[in-house]
Parts: structure tokens; sequence; C-alpha cells
């Protein structure tokens, strides 16, 4: 956790409310959303403010360190510790845990707990595992249980307030449930297994469905999870009694795309520090809801589209999609040959789509070896700003990655940093971000990690 030294807050409004303690038990997703819904707004994208644009800001200077958590093909979970210095950023390894060997894929930290959950995908096996961590001050894991699962799980979600998770299995063409026990550790819920009657039109890559990750949309009431072999964004509700899944019609998207990762903006926020009746505070929050929008990121065609999402009126549990925006991966720019599209993750103050590209590295860097003068190839990450009222992108830059295959990457909360998980690289490096008008800025700190890197996450 960052020390919090100095907590400024600038009312741009009269009406300031910002107190600690969450009022309702909003779903993860929620909880980040509220954590970072109190920004100024200053984007000019749409031409005018938002009218339900919060004039609040919060800035907040961290010092002390904060840790991290990377998974790598080497089968490790490496700790790392951040900490910030006179000159910049330090960055050290502090443990390293074989627990998910042998193919370390995917990190998620339950944000209101000292848990991580951990995925295998099991390359030398039929099945993956996954397995669940409390974390220490001093950066040790130490593994509460871990279950055999469907083949080669990728991505996992947290639903149901935190009571069960999702996952999306890429290798056997699937999505599983499991739910969280008091201990944090984990139980199996259900198995989904999905089948294609023929090859997609991408045969090589789509000779079979493969789920690439599970996310949980703004409402915290349905699981949805882009399939890249299928061309599909499969849907499911969420039974909030059970935390049992009911399959509703998918969604499908323009074939040989390749649906890899999503992420959501707007719906209903919670109002932090609402500390009235938990029916007031969401009635609240339904009344300063926003236009909901998915943003999609497609491996095979390179592509970032924009849908508005509209939800069944009543008790219909259905959620429908309507395609508002599309560009290629490089924005103004043609996207070079083999360039292969990976994540994208949403600000956290939801003004802007991050997202990463692999394959291509168009770009040069000074070597991360400052006795070396040979510049090193990079890949890239490209910032974008999110009209929230059409839901449409405007791409801002493309920026340097630190190395080649930018897998996955995560912000911390304060949205001012970003770490990259460089696959081929074996580095993860911390990228700063101005938060204002959402470009990345200068690597301020590097680590080489043993193997592929194939996610890193903050533990804040
Ligand atoms: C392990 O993989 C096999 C083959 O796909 C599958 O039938 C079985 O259910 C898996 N085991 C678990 C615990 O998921
Ligand atoms: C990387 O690009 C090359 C062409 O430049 C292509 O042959 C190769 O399949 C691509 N690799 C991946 C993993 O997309
Ligand atoms: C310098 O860096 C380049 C690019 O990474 C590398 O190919 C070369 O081997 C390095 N030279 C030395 C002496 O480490
Ligand atoms: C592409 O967009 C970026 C970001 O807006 C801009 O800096 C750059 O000049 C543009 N390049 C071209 C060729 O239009
Ligand atoms: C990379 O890390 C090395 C070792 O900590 C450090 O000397 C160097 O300045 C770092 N470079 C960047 C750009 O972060």
């Amino acid at each position: 956790m960052w020390t919090v030294a100095i907590l400024t807050l600038l009312s741009l409004s009269t009406s300031l409310r910002f107190v600690q303690a969450a009022p309702t038990e909003p779903s993860p997703q929620l909880q980040q959303q509220n954590s970072d819904s109190m920004r100024v707004s200053k984007s000019l994208l749409c031409g005018t403010l938002a009218a339900s644009s919060i004039h609040t800001c919060a800035i907040a200077q961290a010092t002390g360190s904060t840790k991290l958590y990377v998974s790598s093909y080497a089968g490790t979970i490496t700790s790392l510790d951040l900490s910030k210095t006179a000159g910049g950023y330090s960055l050290k390894s502090v443990a390293v845990n074989t627990g998910s060997a042998p193919s370390t894929t995917w990190i998620e930290k339950d944000p209101t707990k000292s848990i991580i959950y951990v995925l295998d995908e099991g390359f030398t096996s039929p099945n993956g595992s996954f397995a669940a961590y409390t974390t220490s001050a001093s950066g040790a894991l130490t593994q509460i249980n871990r279950l055999m699962t469907l083949g080669g799980p990728v991505s996992s979600v947290l639903y149901n307030g935190g009571k069960s998770i999702a996952v999306a299995h890429y290798g056997g063409s699937a999505l599983s449930t499991y739910s969280v026990l008091p201990s944090g550790g984990l139980a199996p819920g259900e198995n989904f297994i999905f089948t294609l009657s023929k090859p997609g039109f991408n045969p090589g890559r789509q000779e079979a469905p493969h789920p690439h990750e599970a996310l949980l949309d703004p409402t915290g009431s349905f699981i949805v999870v882009p399939d890249l072999g299928a061309d599909l964004v499969r849907i499911f509700s969420i039974d909030a009694s059970t935390g049992k899944l009911t399959a509703q019609t998918p969604f499908a998207v323009t074939p040989g795309s390749g649906p890899r990762h999503g992420a959501f903006v707007g719906g209903a926020t919670a109002i932090k520090g609402c500390n009235k009746a938990k029916t007031e505070c969401l009635a609240e929050a339904k009344a300063n809801a926003k236009p909901t929008f998915f943003f999609l990121i497609s491996e095979l065609s390179n592509t970032i589209t924009s849908y508005k999402v509209t939800y069944g009126s009543g008790n219909a549990k259905t959620m429908s999609f309507e395609k508002v925006f599309e560009s290629g991966t490089y924005g103004n720019q043609t996207t070079p040959v083999g360039a292969a599209a990976a994540e994208a993750i949403v600000s956290p103050d939801q003004k802007f789509l991050l997202t990463s590209s692999r394959n291509a590295t168009i770009i040069s860097i000074p070597n991360f070896d400052t006795a070396n003068s040979t510049q090193i190839p990079s890949d890239t990450l490209q910032s974008w700003s999110i009209c929230p009222d059409t839901g449409k992108l405007e791409f801002k830059q493309l920026a340097p990655a630190g190395g080649s295959f930018p897998r996955q990457f995560s912000m911390n909360k304060a949205g001012n940093l970003a770490a990259v998980g460089l696959q081929r690289s074996s580095r993860v490096v911390i990228v700063e971000r101005n938060v204002a008008d959402g470009t990345f800025g200068k690597i301020v700190a590097n680590i080489t990690v043993e193997g592929e890197v194939t996610a890193v996450v903050w533990d804040e």
C-alpha cells in the first residue's frame, strides 16, 4: 500500500463528499471506478464538458512503497517493491513463489482483501490450476489452496461482491466459476464448455472457441467473455443469491476479428461516501448513471471497437451491444504487418482507454543497460480519450511499451503510473502517465523477471 503522505483536495464545486469508507458493497469493479470518480474533468473531446462531470479533484502525493505481483511462464509469481526515492523510483524483487508452476499466466488482486488469485495455464497437461494466496508486507505469499481446472485458463474476474470468481479458458474453450471460501480459498463451481461446428474465418487461430478474458459489467449483473476463436462476445447473467451463471444470447462480432480483451465505462456509479440507507445510495447512484460503453480489442483484426450497451428493461436479464466507433489499433498510422493487439483497460478516472499491441517493434528506445549505447526495439502502447456521451474514441498517442510483447499492463489507483509486462523481453517497466491529458511519459523503473512475463498487477 502507498502511504499517503499528503492528500490535497481541491474542490471546484461547493459540496465535497470524500470519506474513506465505502457505503454499500458494490462489485470490485464498481469500487475501482468509485475510488477514482473524483477527478477534475477537463477533456474537451466532445466540445463541451459532460454535464454530469463531478467538478472535484483529488491530488494524492504518494511516498513509501507499493507491491506489485508478476506472473511468468517460468512458473513464478514475483513480488516487486516499488518505492519513490529522491531521484525517482526504485523497483526491486522481494519474493518469488513457485506455487502456481509451471505456466503461471494471470494474477487478480482482491481489492478488498490481502489475497491474490493466480492462474496456471498448465501447458504440459490437459488441465490448468487456480490458486489463492495471502499477501504480506514483506511480499512473501502463502498459498491458501490450489485447484485443478479445465485446460488453458488465462483470465479471472471476481463478481458477486467478491464471493465468486469466473475464469476464461483459452485452451479449454470454456468458462468456469469458483466460489470464494471465508478463508479466501477457492471451491469449484460451474463449467461451461463451448464448441464450434466448423473452424472460423482464420482457421489457424479459430479452430475452436478461445475465451480470452472474463469481465464484469458495470452493473455487476453480467459476466462478459470475448471469445477469440468463435468471434463472439459471450454474455452470462449472474444469480446474485447463488453466484450461478446463465448463458444469454452471445453477441457476434466481425468474422475473423478475434476478440481478445475489453473494458467498460459508465453505468451507475455509487456515490463515494454516501452514508444514507443502502437503497437511497443506490437510487442516487442510478440518478448519476452515465451511458454504458464497451470497448473491445480484437487481436486478429487489430481493431478497437466501441459499443453502446443497453440493458433489458424490467427483470429481463439481457444486454445488447450497438457499434458506435471502430479504429485500427495504431490510430492514425497503418497497422504494421504482424501486429497482434493485446490489452485494453480504462484509466481509473474513466476518461481514457489504454491499449497495447505486440509483435511490431516500430519504436527504438535507450538500452536498459546504461553501459550499452545500442538502442533496443519496442512494441507500443496507445492512449485514446473517451467521449463519455457518445463512446467515440480520439487517438491521443503511440508510446513505447518498454520492449517486446506487452501482453498485459495495469494502472495504479492514482492513474499516474502503468506497470507493463513485456513477455518476450522478460521485463516489467513502470511508465509515467499524465493523468490530465492521458498520455504516457517516461519509463521510470524497470526490472528483469525470469521467463516470459504474462501479467503484472498492483497491490494498493
Ligand atoms: C481436467 O481436464 C479434463 C480434460 O479436459 C476434464 O475432463 C476434467 O474435467 C478436468 N479436471 C478439472 C478438475 O477441471
Ligand atoms: C509476428 O509477425 C510475423 C510477421 O512479421 C508473423 O509471421 C508472426 O506470426 C507474428 N507472430 C505473432 C505471435 O503474431
Ligand atoms: C547491447 O545491447 C544490444 C541490444 O540489446 C545487444 O544486442 C548487445 O549484445 C548488447 N551489448 C553488450 C556488450 O551487452
Ligand atoms: C497522429 O496522431 C498523433 C496524436 O494525436 C499526432 O501527434 C500525430 O501528429 C498524428 N500523425 C499524423 C501523421 O497525423
Ligand atoms: C533501468 O533499471 C536500471 C537498474 O535499476 C537503472 O540503472 C536504469 O536507470 C533504469 N532505466 C530506466 C529507463 O528505468
